[in-house]
């Protein structure tokens, strides 16, 4: 995958983070629930789950941060030593590792939302 596609994903996952971790913050707060502790009973999570809009801001923030933790650590590692195949390993590894958190996250929205 070229450089730059990559440098414009993680920009981009910055944006989405900001806005996404704002809203799910507040509906630990404010929106939609009393106080903090009474958005932590289980009726209200599984609500959050359950509800199209707030299940998608969860899989939007669940993508944004496993993307950019990753490929942020691959800029340093790709810092650490040069080669191409250094490179490529690195790249590929950072698709594929990022990947496999989001599929672990997606396990407990995609269960929750469909009552599994
Ligand atoms: C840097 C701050 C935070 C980040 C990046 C973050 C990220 C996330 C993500 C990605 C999920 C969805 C996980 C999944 O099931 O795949 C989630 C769910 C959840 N988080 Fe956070 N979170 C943060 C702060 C907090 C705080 C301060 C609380 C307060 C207790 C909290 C409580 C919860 C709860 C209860 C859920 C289950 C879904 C819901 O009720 O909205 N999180 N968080």
């Amino acid at each position: 995958m070229r450089e730059t596609r990559l440098m414009l994903i993680n920009y981009m996952c910055m944006i989405l983070i900001g806005v996404t971790l704002f809203l799910h913050l507040a509906t630990h707060a404010f929106l939609g629930v009393r106080n903090y502790q009474d958005s932590l009973t289980y009726q209200s999570v599984i609500g959050r789950y359950q509800a199209p809009a707030t299940a998608l801001m969860l899989t939007v923030l669940l993508l944004a941060l496993c993307y950019h933790s990753v490929f942020s650590f691959r800029t340093l590692l790709l810092e650490w030593r040069h080669g191409k195949v250094w490179d490529r390993a690195v790249n590929w590894g950072a698709v594929v590792g990022a990947t496999v958190m989001v599929v672990f996250g997606m396990r407990t929205i995609v269960a929750a939302y469909f009552g599994w």
